[in-house]
């Protein structure tokens, strides 16, 4: 069964700082997402330790925040059918040493930390993190 979902996508600051941004969006454009809404933006630590809260008792979790603070990021809404699930299979596995061939994390990726993107894992996490950026 599939269905219209909404994910949310973050272009990371690995990615920005190397002007990837637009060739990014090309290809989930060029994989049949729509690009609902986007705003580019810079958090503070303590937003990204408030996104990143189910992350808090990892080890990387310190890490993971000051790195999604340390620069501008690009957060998109993205629509497709089944858009979590695909959109998670065109972001590849979290260490881009492991994504598959043709995957963002594959082409993009740097190490586990600097992964270029985000994506949401479920339908609810999806709705939480896409009011967490654009509710106004
Ligand atoms: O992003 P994804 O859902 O694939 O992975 P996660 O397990 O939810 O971890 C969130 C983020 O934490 C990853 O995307 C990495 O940026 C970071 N991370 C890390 O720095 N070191 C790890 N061992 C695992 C994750
Ligand atoms: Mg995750």
């Amino acid at each position: 069964m599939s269905s219209l979902e909404q994910t949310l996508s973050i272009i990371k600051p690995d990615a920005v700082e190397r002007n990837l941004q637009e060739e990014i969006k090309k290809y989930f454009i060029e994989n049949d997402f729509l690009i609902k809404d986007q705003k580019k933006i810079h958090i503070s630590k303590n937003e990204a330790e408030e996104f990143y809260k189910v992350h808090q008792s990892k080890p990387f979790y310190g890490e993971l925040c000051n790195y999604l603070s340390s620069g501008p990021i690009v957060v998109m809404i993205l629509e497709k059918e089944n858009a979590v699930l695909e959109n998670r299979k065109l972001m590849g596995a979290t260490d881009p040493a492991k994504a598959e061939a043709g995957t963002l994390r594959k082409k993009y990726g740097i190490s586990i930390d600097k992964n270029s993107v985000h994506g949401s894992d479920s339908l609810d996490n999806a709705k939480i993190e896409i009011d967490f950026f654009f509710k106004s």
